[in-house]
Parts: C-alpha cells; structure tokens; sequence
C-alpha cells in the first residue's frame, strides 16, 4: 500500500510556517501565513470570544451531536452579517463549515450535482489553496487575469476579457474583499461591470469571504456579495470567522446559498448537508457556539466589532508606514500601491532567488509568490526592513 504512494507535495504557506517555527534567531520576523498579530507579533484571543468562551464553559451542559449543518441561531446570525439586516432571507440558506475552507469544499461538491459540466475560474493569481481544495471536487479549473502588478490595481479589462471567455453557466470564484494574495480589490464600478458579465452570461458565483472587516469595514466589506445576491438569481459564498473572530483554529465558517426561491434553498440546503454527512458528517460546535454567543449578545457584539476595528486600522497604518519607509529607501514611488490595497496582504517584485537572501540572511520569512502579511509588519522596525528588501533587491538587478 504505502509504498506505491507518491512523495507529498509541499504546501507554499505551511511549509513557510514550519520553517518560521523552525528558526532559533530571536530576531526573525513572519510576513507568510494569513494570521493577524498585534504589535507585540501575539495572535489574540479576541476578548469577547474569551467572555463567550468562559459563560458557555459555564452554562453548556451536553456534547450531543447538533446536526451536519450545525447549529440553526449561528447559520441565522451568519447570513444577517454577510447579507444584511434587511436581505431577503426566505431564499438564502447557511451550513455551519469546518472554516472557509470546508464551506468551499462542500459548496463545490453540491454544484458539481447541481452543474456536473461546468468549469471552475479562479483568479491568476489566488490564494494557493484554491486550486487543490476545488479540483477535489471533480471541476476542471481555469484562469482568469485579474493583476497588473506594474500599477498594484486590478486589471478589470483583462478580466472581463477572460471571463468572456467562460461557457455559460460556468463557475466563477471571486474574493468578496481583501483579495488574496495581492490586496487588490474591485471598486463598486468594477463590481457592477464585473456583475453585468456573470448576468449576460449566466455565470455562477462563488464568493470566498474570508476577510470580512479587514478592509474597509464589517459592512463595507459585504457589498459585493450582496450587490450579487440582489441582481443574481443564484449564488454561494465561503464565509470564514478564522480572520474576523480570530478563531483559525477552531475552524469555524459557513456555507451560503442564495437560490431563486423558497424552495429550492431548502431542496439545495438538504442536499449540502448529505454533502457534509458524506464528508465529515458534522461540523465542530465549540468555535461555532462562541461566535453564536458574541453575535447575538448585544454587549458583547459591540465589543467585538470594536477590537475588529482596531484590528482593521492598525493594518491601515502599517501600510502606510511600510510604503513609507519603502519610499525613503528606495528614493521612489513604486511602493505606494501598498498604501493603497486592502487587507491583509499586499505582494512584492521579489523572485525566489531575493525570498532565499531575506530569508537566510535577515531571518524574514515571505511566501514564495511575494506576499507579504501586513499585520506582521514589524511598528517599530520599518525602516530597516526596508533597508534588507531594498538591499536585496539592488543586489539582484545589479547581479543580473
Ligand atoms: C493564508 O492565506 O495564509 C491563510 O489563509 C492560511 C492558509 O491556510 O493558507
């Protein structure tokens, strides 16, 4: 058996994190994996999680299992934070999901019954783990264009070039906000243009909303997806509490569907927990039942969306001091796109040779494509990063 197995493949960010782990300077610095830090490089248990977490410790009183699709008040609290107060929930449905990622994963495997034929497009480039998470559900993947690295914007008419490419009823996967990897996100015109194409060619979405309120607000950051839930008559989303309730590792997210009616939401939402059941059969409940109680206790939800929003500031001011410090010390302009971008990544020009340097000789660790986690840029030490990444990228154009 195991003998006949192939040697793994390495995963981009996780070996990043293992190497990170693996390094004895005291003065390395982790710009890879997507997990927020405060300025003392602490990823926090955000308070109100803490206060949820003591009062349910307190009050639960069984481990009996919930269901495959969780807990109903927590799917409930979920669409009316990613769709709004005032969406029109008869035909919006929700899983509870082991993270994002499991939402995506079992939301691929409910289309591919729905729409066997289809093909998937994913956005060149995009989060690493798209690409396998969503092969394994059976879709052949395609590439969309979506960076101009040169300007740090989107490249809207390369996009919509590409996805008229796309048969009808294909399967577009779109970062609802804070785009992964490169900080580069629609405006609200992009959006209503980018809309215009799914509806002309009745292609389908499927929205990973993993960074809710790390860009330009809890609200804010919903827009798209419910400018899409409005105008489309179909749609999913991959919502994700790893980033927004700080809770990465207990896995905690939910899977969306927006379908035409009544309905055919409750038919598509039975079928998605067959899904689940055929996968894991249910999701983990502690993660999930925290968030329950911080969303729907008032004090409690205030206080959360208040340390949210000091989150969310403080990667604003880093970016500015980083793009700063780069502009100083590389006497120009070409970094001020980092300024500008949401999130929590944005991407440098750095080539694997100049990520070896840095990484060798500065102890700084960035994945392989450039990305850079902006909440890990060190408040007290701009200057001289911006010191190691400009030497380092000096060293190779005049090797080169
Ligand atoms: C990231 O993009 O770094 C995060 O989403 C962590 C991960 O699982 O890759």
């Amino acid at each position: 058996m195991f003998e006949a197995l192939p040697e793994p493949k390495a995963d981009a960010i996780l070996s990043l994190m293992a190497a990170f782990r693996a390094d004895t300077r005291t003065d390395k610095l982790d710009l890879g994996a997507g997990i927020y830090k405060d300025s003392q490089a602490k990823t926090p248990v955000m308070r109100a999680i803490k206060t949820a977490e003591k009062k349910l410790a307190d009050t639960q009183d069984t481990k009996a299992y919930v269901s495959p699709t969780g807990s109903v008040p927590f799917c409930h609290a979920m669409i009316e934070q990613v769709f709004g107060r005032d969406a029109d929930t008869s035909r919006i449905r929700a899983a509870q999901s082991v993270g994002g990622s499991g939402a995506l994963r079992v939301l691929a495997e409910l289309m591919k019954q729905g729409r066997p034929e289809a093909n998937m497009w994913v956005s060149d480039p995009s989060w690493p783990n798209h690409v396998p998470l969503l092969k394994a559900s059976g879709y052949q993947l395609y590439r969309y264009a979506y960076y101009d690295a040169a300007s740090g914007q989107v490249n809207l008419d390369g996009m919509l070039a590409s996805l008229s490419k796309a048969k009808e009823g294909d399967i577009v996967v779109l970062h609802g906000c804070c785009h992964n990897p490169t900080g580069a996100d629609l405006t609200t015109d992009n959006w209503t243009r980018v809309i215009d194409l799914l509806e002309q060619k009745n292609l389908f979405p499927l929205v990973d909303l993993a960074y809710q309120g790390f860009g330009d607000g809890l609200e804010e950051d919903a827009a798209a997806v419910r400018m899409m839930a409005s105008r489309l008559p179909e749609m999913v989303v991959a919502a994700s509490c790893s980033k927004n309730l700080g809770l990465y590792r207990e896995r905690v997210g939910a899977a969306m569907l927006v379908a035409q009616n009544d309905a055919e939401a409750t038919r598509a939402l039975g079928l998605l927990g067959g899904v689940i059941r055929a996968n894991y059969s249910m999701p983990p409940d502690h993660g999930a039942n925290a968030t329950e109680i911080v969303l729907s206790d008032a004090a409690l939800n205030a206080d959360w969306r208040q340390e949210l929003e000091a989150m969310r500031t403080r990667m604003i001011a880093l970016r500015q001091s980083f793009s700063d410090a780069m502009r100083k010390r590389s006497n120009s302009d070409r970094f001020d796109y980092i300024a500008q971008q949401k999130g929590m990544f944005s991407r440098l020009p750095l080539n694997t040779q100049q990520l070896d340097t840095l990484r060798e000789q500065h102890g700084i660790y960035i994945v392989g494509d450039g990305r850079i986690n902006v909440a890990g840029l060190p408040e007290q030490g701009m200057d001289a990063l911006a010191d190691a990444l400009c030497s380092v990228m000096a060293d190779t154009t005049a090797a080169a």
